[in-house]
This record gives structure tokens, C-alpha cells and sequence, in this order.
């Protein structure tokens, strides 16, 4: 990609486009236009990026004439009606909803990358948060025979639900502390001191589209026939707070280890740093992700009667990553 580049995001009032917005300023992304797209409801507001201030435009399919690439951070009803509409028009789509994950003709791009990005159909999917943290501990590990099964517990931050999560839980927790009663919305549930175990769309086998994005998602980036693939059960719950999603699990290593080998080999993962000293209460916690591209991993203990089966707490900023992920996808792409 050129410094002639036409960029748009779209998105950009949201707490995904917003991260987005900064990591393009930070990194000098090479773009000689910025267009910042999202709802009738934002347009002409305006947005900081770097020392300028551009006007929000409702996105439409006539938005795209001339762009090189579009960045979507919009629901994924979003990205089904208008990537079409941007690829049409020549731009290269990357899309951080959840709307082209599972499809098998979009490339998925995540941290780990066991072959490069298919340069077709001008588009690429960013896997989700949850599937990243996973799939950096598959890989990390794969040393110790594999991983055979992962059972986890994710804790998403109201932010998980975009900007209408952060503001319901901003008015629930003031309202709750003023004895006033507060509204709920954005969740099925009071969020404000409160935990609620439903996180995405419930399908009838019970589980979530959260819950079981991540089956789809590995499977995709770590290869369907690579027998790397560990089976997975995750449980998603909403907690009170605002950034990072923490996840609590134990995971199978096909083969034994020592917690030195298996600190060393997570350590050596790009993309992972390990936080492992819980005498000196060094750990994972949402309060230290936020703002940082590594995925945290540390509380790693392993069972005493079960050789190989490994408890972990891992810790990733979710918004942040997600627009990192998203920027570097573009930045390796053919115009
Ligand atoms: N939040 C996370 O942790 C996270 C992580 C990874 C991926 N994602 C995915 O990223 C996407 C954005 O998530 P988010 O958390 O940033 O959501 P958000 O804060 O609710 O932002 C949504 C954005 O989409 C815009 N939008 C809504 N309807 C639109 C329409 N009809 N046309 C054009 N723009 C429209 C909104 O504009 P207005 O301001 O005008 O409403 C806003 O800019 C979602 O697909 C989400 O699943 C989120």
C-alpha cells in the first residue's frame, strides 16, 4: 500500500473505530485521506485524529467511490450490507465484526498465522478476542505434544458490548451508588454490580455465538487437518467492569511438563508476555491489558494428579487488540 491511500473507517464513533483511529495516528499509517463513517445519529460530529479534527459522514454505499481500503468497526448487519458495496467500488475490506469469521472464502486473520493471507476477494475477517488469547496458548504450548482440550470462563468488560455497554454501566454504577433505580438496555440484565452469564446471541443448544465463535475460529486459523485443533468449552459472562476480557481455564497438554518449560515456551510466543509470580501478586488483570498489544498469561499451575493439565488465568485489551490486528492486516495487503 501507497501514501496516495484513500482510508475510510467505518464505525468510527465506536469504541472499536476510535482505537482504530489512534493506532492509524500512532503508527503513521500511510493514508493521504481519512474518511470516518458511521450512523445518520453521528453525522457531522466530529473526531480527533493525530492533531486534526475530521466530521463524521453517514456511511452509505456511494461512501466507498475511491477508497483503498475500508476498515469496518461496525454491528455485523453493518458489514453484510456495505462491504459488499466497498469491494465493489475497488477497496480492500477488513472487517472486525463477527459477520465474515466463519465464512470459508474470507481469510481470517488473527496472532497466530500458520499460512500467509489469501491476496483475494478483497477482504479479510479479524478473529475475536476470545480466539486470539486461545489460539496463542495453542500455539505457545505445542511443544508439549499439543494442546487436546481447553475449558474456559471469559470475563468480558461492559465495552465488549460497544459503546452502549460502557455508557449503561457508567449510569448503572452512579445510579445504584445514588439509591436511584437503574435502567437497563444494552444488557439482559442489571450489569452494575452485578455478573451476567449470557454474553452474544443464545442459540437452541444453549450455547452462545460467543461461546462458540472461537470452535469455528481456531479450527480456521490453526487448519482443520493440522490435528492441532483442541476441543473447546467456553462459558462467557458480562462482569462489571469497563475494559479487558480475562479469561480462567485449564487446558490438556497431549504430553507432561514442568511449570518452567511451560513458562518458558509461553514466553517465547510473540504476541504473549507471561505474568506469573503470584507471591508477589504479579498476575493478568483487566487494569494492565488496556493499552497493551500482548495477550497476558500467568496463575499457571499445574494438577498434581493430572500430569499435564494446566490452569491459567490470560488477560487481552479486546478493543485494542481487535483495532491493532485490524491495522496490521491492512498494512500487509496488495493494492
Ligand atoms: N468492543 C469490542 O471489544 C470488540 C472487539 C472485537 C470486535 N468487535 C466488533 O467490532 C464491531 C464494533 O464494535 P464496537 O464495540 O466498537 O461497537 P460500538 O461501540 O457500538 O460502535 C458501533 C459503531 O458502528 C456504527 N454504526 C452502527 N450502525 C451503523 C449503520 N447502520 N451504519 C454505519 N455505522 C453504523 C456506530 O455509529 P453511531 O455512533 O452513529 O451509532 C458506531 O460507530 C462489532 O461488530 C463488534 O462485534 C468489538
Amino acid at each position: 500500500m501507497d501514501e496516495r491511500m484513500q482510508v475510510a473507517v467505518v464505525g468510527a464513533t465506536g469504541i472499536v473505530g476510535k482505537e482504530i483511529l489512534a493506532v492509524l495516528a500512532e503508527d503513521g499509517f500511510p493514508a493521504e485521506r481519512l474518511t470516518v463513517l458511521a450512523s445518520e445519529r453521528s453525522e457531522g460530529t466530529e473526531l480527533e485524529y493525530g492533531d486534526e479534527t475530521l466530521g463524521v459522514e453517514k456511511a452509505t454505499p456511494e461512501s466507498f467511490r475511491g477508497m483503498n481500503v475500508v476498515f469496518f468497526a461496525a454491528p455485523a448487519d453493518v458489514a453484510r450490507t456495505l462491504a459488499p458495496a466497498a469491494q465493489a467500488a475497488g477497496a480492500w475490506v477488513v472487517d472486525s465484526s463477527s459477520h465474515f469469521r466463519g465464512e470459508a472464502h474470507v481469510p481470517l486473520v488473527g496472532p497466530v498465522a500458520r499460512s500467509a493471507v489469501p491476496q483475494q476477494g478483497r477482504i479479510v475477517s479479524v478473529a475475536s478476542p476470545v480466539t486470539a488469547v486461545l489460539s496463542l496458548l495453542t500455539d505457545g504450548l505445542r511443544g508439549f505434544g499439543g494442546v487436546s482440550e481447553i475449558s474456559a470462563t471469559s470475563l468480558h468488560g461492559a465495552s465488549t458490548r460497544g459503546m452502549a455497554g460502557v455508557r449503561e454501566l457508567e449510569r448503572q454504577t452512579a445510579d445504584l451508588l445514588s439509591g436511584r433505580e437503574p435502567e437497563i438496555q444494552a444488557f439482559a440484565h442489571r450489569l452494575g454490580f452485578n455478573l451476567i452469564p449470557e454474553v452474544g446471541t443464545v442459540a437452541h443448544s444453549g450455547w452462545t455465538d460467543v461461546e462458540q465463535e472461537p470452535v469455528t475460529e481456531l479450527t480456521r486459523l490453526l487448519g482443520a487437518s493440522s490435528g492441532e485443533v483442541p476441543v473447546i468449552a467456553l462459558t462467557a459472562l458480562y462482569v462489571p467492569t469497563f475494559y479487558g476480557i480475562c479469561l480462567s481455564g485449564t487446558l490438556r497438554l497431549k504430553s507432561g511438563a514442568t511449570l518452567e518449560a511451560v513458562r518458558k515456551a509461553l514466553g517465547a510466543q510473540e504476541g504473549l508476555k507471561v505474568l506469573d509470580a503470584p507471591g508477589e501478586h504479579v498476575y493478568p488483570l483487566a487494569q494492565l491489558v488496556v493499552g497493551d498489544p500482548a495477550v497476558h498469561v500467568g496463575r499457571l499451575r499445574l494438577s498434581p494428579s493430572s500430569p499435564g493439565l494446566l490452569s491459567f488465568v490470560a488477560a487481552i485489551d479486546n478493543a485494542g487488540w481487535a483495532a491493532r490486528m485490524a491495522v496490521r492486516a491492512a498494512t500487509g495487503l496488495k493494492s
